[in-house]
């Protein structure tokens, strides 16, 4: 059946007709033929409503049972299943094929090397039952699979295995049971035969999880690496966040054949084998670091995204942007803080900024969607976890958690929204966060532009701050944001300027929320150099026009290591866009003696943490660079960035 490629906006959002409270699901399994039977509790929520529709994708419909009676009453229309005349309340029994060997979207359930595996996020549980299939309808699964034993010794399912058995023709059976409410995008169904690294982890208030890792047979010596990162994630998310695991067991299970990196189902995680596996002979200090962050951030999603879901697919960023940034913050406290922040501010500024200026910009939470699958962008995942960054620079930590558990507590167990999000933080903190709220609509990078006033007479310092984005097809006019800007003053040697203003300490996070805004500093005795967007406290892009004295200065001194390697970044892009121009008319490259000799005594600084030394070291990507210039001129872009490499490497040599 074709079917209709229709927009859907978010402010068109609507209740559900009717919600499922409880699913049976039982399995017959076969990689050709699988039989698939739902036996669901349906409630009608809407008492003007008098049709069930469903949704189901390449099924083949078997029978149709309203409380145990034939129901003839429906039809199938693109992609929906219409049942009338319904009852108030009823169980609702359907009884459906699927082919998973012949199933190559990789969405529902498909047959990946021998195993057979699920995919339902976004909306890929349709193409096992007909379902209500959004994820506002939360239901407790119970999950029986029926297959063949020696072909699948693992029959997996969400939740806690609750019963067990054989058949006399050499099949056998599990039953799961997950009490936790949950959205159909969370199911997940496992069959096939795995190596088996299993280990246990007693929680804070003393619950005794098992843990289990599924990999591909021969492959448990480079399991371990996973199950330490798991086990550190778990401890972890209780002592930072404090949200334990509410399960007896948690699964985690490898295979080769998956669209994405990972998926959180509940008590289920599925991965792509290359986020699991890791042994030190073939794998690189990336690849570890890697498999933390992705073993973490889906152990995360079971308190944000899974206990809280979204209400539609348009608050996807609730559970993505909030899940990226506490999977960031996971790896800055068990590693290099500074070393995350600049790559994670690399990663913003190389590909999400560009993302933010192309055809296929939108804001983090989208207003319209035609298909979810490509909603899972750089924007909704990174720009998504900046603006949660934000909000944690506002409030401090401690606010920011209190409004954690504020969220937690009104919305745990049901699927809500990013207002939501953000009312609990505003009432938590008590800080006013309708401005901020624009972030979520407004789409586009901002440009910060700051130029400064020394008042010598007054031991003034002036920062005259404003804000512009540039209007788009879809939004002709742009509203200010709120930005949260971090700042430091030095003096020229390199000392810290403390902030004041008529005799009180001023916070180095200055809010800038209008079109055009001056900050006054007190008792500045020289002249001093500012250090702006410290941490990039805000996805925006800054223009100050520093000189390379300036530049080298904060490279060399800046408390923030983020802020030496900015400063580092800001004297090359100097010297690469100088550079572009001038090999675009054919003249001679130049790179400074005095960039040279700064970029050395950093290098020569033992105080200097070599990882923060490789980061400083590190040219912007040619990616990068083309955000910078209005044409892009690849070949050009990409000799000045050698040319200044082989320049360091020479001049660093002797
Ligand atoms: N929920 C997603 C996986 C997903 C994305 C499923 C899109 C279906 C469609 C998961 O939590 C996720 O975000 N995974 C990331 C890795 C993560 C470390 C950012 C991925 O798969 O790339
Ligand atoms: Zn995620």
């Amino acid at each position: 059946m074709t079917q209709q490629r229709q927009e859907k906006y978010r402010q068109y959002y609507q209740v559900p007709d009717y919600t499922i409270t409880d699913i049976e699901l039982d399995f017959v399994l076969d990689p050709a033929t699988t039989i698939v039977t739902a036996i669901s509790r349906v409630k009608r929520l809407n008492s003007q409503a008098n049709v069930l529709i469903l949704d189901g994708k390449n099924l083949i419909l078997h029978t149709i049972h309203i409380d145990d009676k034939p129901w003839t009453a429906y039809r199938e229309e693109a992609g929906k299943l219409i049942i009338e005349s319904v009852p108030d309340t009823f169980v609702l029994k359907v009884v459906n094929e699927i082919n998973p060997l012949k199933n190559t979207v990789l969405e529902g359930l498909y047959v990946s090397a021998d195993v057979l595996c699920t995919q339902c996020e976004a909306e890929g549980f349709r193409h096992i039952t007909y379902y209500l299939d959004r994820p506002d309808v939360l239901a407790r699964f119970t999950t029986c699979i029926i297959a063949d034993k020696s072909s699948y010794p693992y029959l997996l399912s969400n939740g806690n295995q609750i019963d067990k058995g054989e058949t006399n023709d050499g099949r056998h059976w599990v039953k799961w049971q997950d009490h936790f409410p949950k959205p159909s995008y969370l199911f997940a169904l496992i069959a096939g035969d795995f190596d088996v690294l299993y280990d246990n982890y007693v929680s804070q208030s003393g619950r005794n999880v098992t843990l289990a890792l599924f990999v591909d047979k021969g492959n448990l010596d480079r399991a371990d690496w996973a199950m330490v990162s798991l086990k550190n994630a778990m401890r972890w998310d209780e002592t930072r966040f404090g949200y334990e695991y509410d399960l007896d067991i948690y699964m985690i299970v490898a295979v080769d054949c998956f669209n994405m990196g990972a998926m959180e189902n509940k008590g289920l995680n599925i991965f792509n084998a290359k986020y699991v596996l890791a042994k030190t002979e073939t794998a690189t200090d990336k690849d570890y670091l890697n498999i933390k962050a992705v073993i973490g951030h889906e152990y995360f999603h079971n308190w944000t995204g899974n206990r809280i879901t979204c209400r539609d697919w348009f608050q996807l960023s609730l559970k993505e942007g909030l899940t990226v940034f506490r999977d960031q913050e996971f790896s800055s406290d068990l590693g290099s803080r500074s070393v995350n922040r600049i790559e994670n501010v690399s990663l913003m500024r190389a590909h999400q900024f560009a993302e933010d200026a192309s055809p296929m910009a939108h804001p983090i939470r989208p207003e319209k969607v035609i298909e979810m699958n490509n909603f899972y962008t750089l924007t909704v995942y990174e720009k998504g976890a900046e603006v949660i960054r934000m909000l944690h620079t506002l409030l401090g930590e401690e606010q920011f958690q209190a409004g954690m558990k504020l969220y937690t507590a009104r919305h745990d167990g049901s699927a809500a929204t990013c207002d939501d999000f953000v009312q609990a933080m505003q009432d938590a903190s008590n800080i006013d966060l309708t401005l901020f709220r624009r972030w979520y609509s407004q789409l586009g990078t901002p440009l910060v532009t700051v130029r400064d006033e020394y008042l010598a007479e007054k031991q003034q310092y002036l920062l005259h701050i404003s804000q512009i984005t540039a209007p788009t097809s879809d939004q002709a006019e742009k509203l200010p944001l709120h930005i949260p800007l971090d700042i430091e003053l030095y003096d020229t040697q390199g000392n810290v300027i403390p902030l004041q203003h008529s005799g009180r300490a001023v916070h180095s996070v200055l809010n800038v929320v209008k079109v055009e805004q001056t900050f006054v500093f007190d008792q500045v005795n020289s002249p001093p150099i500012p250090s702006l967007l410290r941490e990039f406290s805000a996805p925006v892009k800054l223009d100050y026009s520093y000189t390379d004295e300036q530049l080298a200065l904060l490279m060399q001194y800046a408390s923030n290591d983020f802020a030496r390697w900015d400063a580092a970044q800001s004297l090359l892009s100097i010297y690469i866009k100088e550079n572009v121009v001038r090999q675009q008319q054919r003249e001679d490259l130049i790179l400074p003696q005095h960039i040279i000799d700064a970029f050395k005594s950093v290098l020569l600084d033992e105080a200097c943490d070599p990882a923060l030394k490789a980061q400083l070291f590190t040219l912007p990507s040619e990616n990068e660079v083309a955000e910078w210039v209005a044409i892009i001129d690849a070949i050009a872009i990409h000799n000045v960035i050698n040319f200044i490499i082989q320049k360091f490497a020479n001049e660093m040599a002797a």
